[in-house]
């Protein structure tokens, strides 16, 4: 743990383990008063080996308190590893995990199993049910699921139905499927397969893993990690043939390090998702940490809209800069926090300028600044590259960055998000923005960020 903490790579607002490696995030729930978090989690290497669930709540999306491991391995009862899955409260009011259980030996890709675990009122203590497993592969009648896993379960209506990830080719590509069960009691124990809810439509998607399917406003949306890109659909459920329907499609986040997102619905309705940040180096003692919650909402033609949190601005320090800037084809130097751990919030009009480019560099000699362009149609942050198109008769463009040390999170216009991870900066940052190809102006705050623990 020493090691990990005295890492000056490791970020600080983000829900991470104490230490060694995390994946996936796990079963949010928001449950008696706290915002639970489980992550997917190898507790004795930075690496990546056997998983566990580890466990984070908050009381307001902002401070967070590591909580002891959630599940473990029954390695008495055949079990290896316990793999992504959801956190529900079950119609008899228990506190109920399902997980996907790989057993000792037996590859994931052929061999899984869906097991659940009832927690004490506060979710910290579980044990697993005697049910187990809940859900096997003879339900399928015959049909081979490979790469079967990550239970997520909701509901409609009265009915509880469970969704659960894999492919019909051994992620040969091109048979990806989102298959649905529906519970047949209270407990939760007993299911039944009512068959594909979704083919994805991809020659390329070689499975869907954690699919998470949920209600926003009156339209149904799927979220699937296909071994890339995070897709996500939305459209209607028909809950008579348990089929979905998109209209719509598109990422969830452009960026290479952003994966195997998992959803909250809070208490006012609203859902908030939580990703995985991956692709960080090896050999620090942790690697991994979990996206900000960010809030999710639909635009009237079916687009998924992203927005960091409100709860966020709790970890704000004093704004550093806070000024309306206008350019003429030109650029200039802002002032930024001295620290590695920011928010900046740029609401920029674009006028008559072509283009505008922020660019974030640790002194003059940063061989890797953080370079942002937008060009009317495109936004590149660094080489990551994105579709944006403003909104008719519009030249307003809202940036929304964080920079926790190796963590880039950023967002545009609410739609196009990209996470990225980069060089922490250094204490001498500054921000150029530049407008080119005419006039622009632009709003700037920044703020210092402090730690969520
Ligand atoms: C996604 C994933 C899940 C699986 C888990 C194992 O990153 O591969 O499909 O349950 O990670 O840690």
């Amino acid at each position: 743990m020493p090691v990990a903490q005295a890492d000056p790579a490791r970020p600080i607002f983000h829900v991470a383990a104490p230490a060694q490696w995390i994946n996936d995030p796990n079963g949010p729930i928001y449950y008696r008063g706290f915002y639970h978090l489980f992550y997917q989690l190898d507790p004795f290497s930075d690496k990546g080996g056997p998983k566990y669930w580890g466990h984070a709540r908050s009381r307001d999306l902002a401070k967070w308190e590591t909580l002891p491991i959630a599940l473990w391995p029954s390695s008495e009862a055949g079990e290896a590893e316990v793999w992504s899955g959801c956190c529900t409260i079950n119609g008899l009011g228990e506190p109920m995990i399902f997980y996907t259980s790989i057993a000792p030996g037996k590859s994931a890709q052929t061999h899984a199993e869906q097991w659940a675990a009832i927690g004490d009122a506060d979710l910290i203590k579980w044990r697993k049910s005697p049910a187990n497993p809940v859900l096997s592969e003879s339900l399928h009648d015959g049909r081979k699921i490979y790469d079967w896993r990550d239970p997520f379960v909701f509901r409609d209506g009265k009915r509880t139905f469970m969704v659960t990830g894999g492919n019909l080719n051994e992620a040969q590509g091109g048979q990806a499927v989102v298959n649905i069960y529906e519970a047949e009691n209270a407990g939760l124990t007993q299911w039944k397969y009512r068959g594909v809810l979704f083919d994805l439509p991809d020659s390329t998607a070689r499975t869907a893993e954690c699919p998470n399917f949920f209600k926003l406003g009156d339209q149904w949306v799927l979220f699937v990690s296909p071994y890339g890109k995070v897709q996500y659909f939305v459209g209607d459920f028909d809950a008579k043939s348990c089929r979905f329907q998109p209209r719509t499609r598109g990422l969830l986040d452009f960026g290479p390090n952003f994966y195997a997102p998992n959803t909250m619905q809070v208490p006012d309705g609203r859902r908030l998702v939580w990703g995985w940040v991956n692709g960080f180096p090896g050999g620090h003692g942790w690697n991994g940490c979990l996206s900000l919650p960010r809030l999710l909402t639909l635009s009237r033609d079916g687009q998924l809209r992203q927005n960091p949190a409100p709860q966020l601005s709790k970890l704000r320090g004093e704004a550093v800069e806070q000024r309306t800037i206008r350019l003429e084809n030109d650029g200039k130097t802002l002032l930024l926090p001295k620290t590695n751990t920011l928010e900046l919030r740029a609401d920029i009009d674009l006028k008559t300028a072509e283009s505008i480019v922020l660019g974030i560099k640790s002194g003059a000699d940063d061989a890797r600044p953080v370079v942002i362009t937008f060009s009317g149609s495109e936004l590149k942050v660094m080489d990551v590259e994105a579709p944006l198109s403003l909104a008719k008769g519009g030249r307003k463009l809202g940036l929304r960055i964080f920079i926790d040390r190796s963590v880039l999170e950023d967002s545009a216009n609410e739609n196009v998000c990209a996470t990225k991870i980069i060089s922490p900066l250094d204490a001498r940052a500054t921000l150029e923005i530049r407008a080119q190809g005419g006039a622009a102006s632009a709003k700037v705050q920044a703020w210092p960020m402090k730690t969520i623990w």
